[in-house]
């Protein structure tokens, strides 16, 4: 039987272990032997491998995290580590990979597909910055996660008439914040694609929102715009709105996935393993227009995602 091979890389996002079952069971039903690599290229280097049969991955679509452990391998972006995990690829007569991460996980596939080994990837990450997709798996749970925080905040924030100042993940993007300002009607958000002025533009604003009887507000920060607590002293400075900084952290990493997560997880690992199956590599596995298609590594890794300016704007005009 031909094997096949499935990992998950980087940070870890709810509705990665959907997604392993996915391949899994995909793989077994076209009649292929798969092998799980734990810990990333990790494993792939010191042959950290076991044997996925149908059981191996039952009880897991609701659950958060990945069973098959993830890390970042600066090993692996390395000659000599790259050369052992095609070693250990041989060894194991591993005919393909399915590589669930982001962006810095696709680069590590094409250069293991370019090396002999055909890997497809699969968009894993909360923050949906993946340049190729449209959506990334983990993206709705976090949202949710943060969403339900926020309202938990939103409570005292009121009963105080304060303003929180709110800290969501995306390191290099705003996409978890601008839907969670969105969801909470957040007086303001800022997200590493556009520029805002705390001083010239925030704190105007909120000035302006006060006079019409507003007495609490929530500000979502992106962790790519960062100064959460200084940005929190500025608007008590300038406003006199009593203000509490809070950051969000890890907690919308985990949880159970969303039927959302669920279902893409699903549909985009059995993509990959059809793909997979008819010996294509150098692939990744996309959702464009709400379909799942497949694009070249390489092409995929040039692609630029347009910030959504137009949910930004309406933010900005119902937010008030
Ligand atoms: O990429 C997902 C993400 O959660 C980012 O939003 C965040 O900046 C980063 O991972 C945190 O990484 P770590 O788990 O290594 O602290």
């Amino acid at each position: 039987n031909k094997t096949i091979g499935v990992l998950t890389s980087g940070g870890d996002s709810p509705g990665m272990n959907a997604a392993i079952r996915a391949v899994v069971r995909t793989g077994i039903a076209k009649g292929l032997h798969v092998v799980g690599i734990k810990r990333g290229y990790n494993g792939l280097i010191t042959g950290d491998l076991l044997d996925m049969d149908l059981r191996s991955v039952s009880d897991i679509i609701h659950r958060g995290g990945t069973v098959l452990y993830t890390a970042r391998s600066p090993e692996f972006k390395t000659e000599e580590g790259m050369q052992k995990a095609i070693k250990v690829c041989k060894e194991h007569n591993i005919a393909g990979i399915a590589v669930i991460g982001g962006d810095g996980s696709f680069r590590g596939a094409s250069d293991l597909s370019e090396r002999g080994i055909p890997c497809v990837g699969i968009p894993g990450t909360i923050d949906n910055d993946i340049s190729s997709s449209d959506y990334t798996i983990g993206f709705d749970t976090s949202v949710n996660t943060a969403m339900e925080m926020v309202d938990r905040l939103r409570d005292t924030t009121e009963s105080h008439d304060r303003c929180s100042v709110v800290e969501v993940m995306g390191r290099r993007a705003g996409w978890i914040a601008l839907d969670t300002a969105i969801a909470v009607g957040a007086t303001a958000v800022l997200v590493p694609e556009i520029a805002y002025d705390v001083e010239k533009e925030l704190v105007p604003r909120i000035r302006e929102i006060q006079k019409t009887g507003k007495k609490h507000y929530i500000i979502i920060v992106a962790e790519g715009v960062g100064h959460t607590a200084e940005i929190a002293k500025l608007v008590e400075e300038k406003t006199g709105i009593e203000t509490r900084a809070t950051v969000l952290g890890h907690v919308q990493r985990g949880g159970s996935p969303t039927v959302r997560d669920r279902v893409v997880a699903s549909q985009m690992g059995y993509h990959a393993v059809e793909l997979l199956a008819a010996g294509i590599g150098n692939r990744v596995v996309v959702m464009k227009d709400s379909k799942i298609v497949d694009y070249d590594i390489y092409e995929a890794l040039k692609m630029v995602k347009p910030f959504d300016k137009n949910l930004y704007d309406i933010s900005n005009t119902i937010n008030i």
